[in-house]
């Protein structure tokens, strides 16, 4: 794709939680993979100068976005999606430590790529993503990430307790962190900045204080991410409580070993006491909301408003394959699911609307990732990251009713919310590079 060229359609963003920006006949022009202009096309097109840009025009139903940011999922884990009728932690052992075992050699090097042209057709231009326990599961989802064209953060799952793996018990600490160094060595800001290493360790119930201690260490010595799991169930609360009697709470024990950091992301978070909270937001650590997770697992509802009144920084997880989808619209559907549940038994509490958890999938994921400078909305001198949505594929009658250009930006993204997926994804880019394309557009230039 060349240097300099222009996309035209809906154009919506989310500046700010609950604030949307449109422009109705917007265009957006991209050079050299960052956004130069955004307006109305009347508006851009008066101020062009310099070379006539190659416009890309999908019509008139085309709706634009920022690309969908995914903060918490699971390679090894999307070939079983769905399977399971249990809570956590039966869950683990029955469903998924069998097929994170599998997934080294040439299983992994088939299904990672897979994976990642899996977030690009849903939309997903940036994910925060867990490996298995293998080195070479971890190298060859970088490998697949770099090539996919994809933003991704990812790292091998460290576990040194009940882990599926064959090592001598003595030496897992050990291989574990060496493995997880030599990994972020190789990866850690490659293809320039596109790739970043998280260290791993997946919740204390699988980790010795030993191994969360120097997964710490070692984010801090390279300036990498860390990620882990955090209060999703209330029987991984027991086992944490009664592994760590001396701590305070479940949040403690991570505190204690450094783990609580602004490039830290915790998955779940949903059984925290108001001292934890307190803390994760002192610590100006992220937390990954996964609705659609909570609730296939029976994991609870999220409190989200007390996180973000503490002012922790919020996005949005699919966790697949605790989620059943990689789709981030089915994710922000659920989220307002989950706050309008709870709003049954509790007056108090503020629904979600469609326009924050559209927030929270794009601007406040990039805010929770450390990257608002970069992605998370369209702004002139961000990276052009973006999906397209044919607003034919989620309406009722693709061609009756009005044009999509005579609907509110609020009825816009409504639809996708509630209708959008894979079927009306017609392009995603990631710094202005195409890296997935609808296949009815396949034969178009
Ligand atoms: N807690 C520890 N590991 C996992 C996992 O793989 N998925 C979910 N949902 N929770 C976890
Ligand atoms: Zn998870």
């Amino acid at each position: 794709m060349e240097d300099l060229y222009g996309i035209r359609g809906f154009i919506i963003d989310a500046p700010g939680f609950g604030s949307l920006r449109a422009y109705r006949n917007g265009a957006l022009i991209i050079e050299r993979g960052r956004i130069a202009a955004i307006g109305e096309y009347d508006d851009v097109r008066r101020s062009e100068r310099g070379p006539k840009t190659r416009w890309i025009d999908h019509g008139p139903h085309a709706a634009v976005f920022p690309g969908l940011i995914d903060c918490h999922t699971h390679l090894p884990q999307y070939s079983v999606v769905a399977r399971g009728q249990n809570q956590l932690l039966p869950w683990l052992r029955e469903s998924i430590f069998p097929i994170e075992r599998e997934f080294t050699g040439p299983k992994a090097r088939e299904e990672a790529p897979k994976f990642f042209q899996e977030l690009a057709r849903n939309g997903t231009t940036t994910a925060m993503i867990y490996a298995a326990i293998y080195e070479d599961s971890c190298h060859v989802g970088f490998e697949a990430a770099e090539r996919s064209g994809l933003r991704v953060i990812l790292g091998k799952m460290m576990m040194d307790l009940g882990s599926y793996g064959t090592l001598q018990p003595k030496k897992v600490l050990s291989v574990s962190l060496a493995e997880s160094e030599r990994l972020c060595a190789r990866w850690h800001g490659k293809a320039e900045g596109r790739l970043d290493y998280a260290f791993s360790p997946r919740f204390a119930v699988t980790c010795s204080e030993k191994l969360m201690r120097g997964a710490a260490e070692l984010a801090r010595k390279h300036g990498a991410y860390l990620q882990t799991h955090l209060a999703e169930n209330r029987e991984e609360l027991e086992k944490v409580h009664n592994l760590y009697m001396s701590a305070q709470d479940y949040t403690d024990v991570y505190d204690k070993a450094g783990l609580l950091t602004p490039k830290t992301m915790l998955g779940h978070c949903i059984h925290l006491g108001t001292r934890e909270v307190e803390t994760l937001a002192a610590r100006r650590a992220s937390v990954a909301h996964c609705p659609t997770s909570n609730l296939f697992l029976g994991s609870g509802l999220m409190r989200l408003n007390d996180l973000q009144r503490a002012g922790i920084p919020v996005g949005l997880g699919s966790d697949v394959a605790a989620g059943p989808e990689l789709n981030m619209w089915q994710v922000m559907r659920a989220a307002i699911d989950v706050q309008r549940a709870r709003t049954f038994h509790d007056a108090s509490v503020p629904p979600l609307r469609v326009s924050e958890a559209f927030y929270l999938a794009t601007a406040g994921g990039a805010r929770a990732l450390g990257k608002a400078g970069a992605i998370g909305t369209l702004e002139v001198g961000k990276e052009a990251d973006v999906t397209v949505i044919d607003m034919k594929a989620v309406r009722p009658y693709a061609d009756t009713g009005r044009r999509v250009n005579e609907m509110s930006k609020e009825d816009v993204l409504a639809l996708c919310v509630y209708r959008a997926g894979p079927h009306a994804t017609l392009e995603t880019y990631v710094r202005g590079k195409s890296v997935y394309r609808h296949p009815q557009l396949a034969s178009q230039p």
